[in-house]
């Protein structure tokens, strides 16, 4: 393992103040690389949209370094939230609260509901707290591509859009939080991640079922089905086409295939699946073909990214 080079405290220092005076920074989570503005600036928020060319009808996700923020930008606070961030905060879960008025409606795309999570990176931390102020922060990619887990990923999909990126080397969870909603009597999970359905209800109790998705729309705003996807047509099979591809296998590996060995255990594959995806979109293949994954709980939010990038819909 190359060492991992921080940011100085002077970079962020620097990023810090690009935030507050409305400039878009992109930054590390442990999840995937961030594209940050001031959360409570309605155009800096904007600024976001245009670089990532995201359609205004796609809520963001705002970043914060201490539960007391948090409980700043919403009208209600649960039980429930409150036992939540102490078991997976900082960490990769977003909740779904009701906001109040200091969150602009440009953050949640005109929703009365804001998705709100303490990242577990110091250098994220570390902005949030120099700026003074929460960062709202979809991943740092173009819209419908696959998110960078690499700043290099970030400077080769949005280029000059950003002005500032703080490098901290590969990220180490590797896909998006969990989006998990608040808004009802019982949680719902949006959007699957590495923090599990089991391990949620550990804390709150049984969750509802998850909404499903209609063709063409989505259950939840932003949650598009054809999302994380790379250039390159993705199968998601163990019958491999005779065609240009590369075969992405955990167990059982082709002689035929251009293979990529992955992990098998499900940490690890989550870290390391979007450097992969990124690097075979680059190969001029006709398919990049994944074999398919356990269908147990803990591989979920890979099972959700892989479908997403295979999927047929319209961007
Ligand atoms: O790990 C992550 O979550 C990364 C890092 C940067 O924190 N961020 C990220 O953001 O993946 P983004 O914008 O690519 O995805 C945000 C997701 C959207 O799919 C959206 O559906 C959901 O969060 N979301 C945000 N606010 C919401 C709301 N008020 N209601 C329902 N869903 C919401
Ligand atoms: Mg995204």
């Amino acid at each position: 393992m190359e060492p991992t080079i921080f940011p100085t405290k002077s970079e962020i220092e620097q990023a810090a103040a690009i935030i507050r005076r409305g400039g878009l920074v992109a930054f590390p989570t442990e999840t995937v690389y961030g594209l940050g503005a001031n959360a409570l600036d309605a155009e800096a928020v904007q600024r976001i949209y245009l670089a990532k060319r995201r359609p205004a009808s796609s809520p963001l996700i705002v970043h914060v370094s201490s539960v007391a923020m948090a409980k700043k930008l919403v009208s209600d606070w649960p039980e429930r939230a409150e036992k939540l961030a102490s078991s997976f905060w900082p960490g990769p879960l977003t909740l779904i609260l009701p906001k109040n008025t200091r969150i602009p409606m440009e953050v949640t795309a005109g929703l009365p509901s804001v998705g709100i999570r303490m990242p577990a990176h110091p250098v994220a931390m570390q902005l949030i707290e120099a700026a003074g102020v929460p960062i709202a922060a979809p991943s740092a990619n173009l819209f419908t591509k696959v998110s960078p887990t690499e700043a290099r990923h970030v400077r080769e999909g949005l280029g000059e859009a950003v002005e500032c990126i703080l490098d901290a080397g590969p990220t180490e969870v590797g896909i998006e939080s969990t989006v998990l909603s608040l808004l009802g009597s019982q949680g719902t999970i949006l959007r699957p991640g590495m923090v599990t359905a089991d391990e949620i209800e550990a804390v709150i109790g049984p969750l509802g079922a998850p909404e499903p998705e209609a063709a063409g729309s989505h259950a939840s705003p932003g949650m598009h089905r054809k999302h994380y996807s790379p250039a390159t047509k993705v199968l998601v099979t163990d019958a491999l086409p005779s065609a240009r591809v590369a075969y992405v296998w955990w167990r059982q590996p082709r002689e035929s295939a251009n293979s990529i060995r992955m992990p098998a255990d499900p940490a690890q594959y989550a870290r390391q699946l979007y450097a992969v995806l990124h690097r075979l979109d680059s190969e001029s293949l006709d398919y990049i073909v994944v074999e398919p994954v356990p269908e147990s709980e803990a591989w979920a939010g890979i099972r959700d990214r892989l479908k997403r990038a295979s999927s047929e819909s319209t961007r």
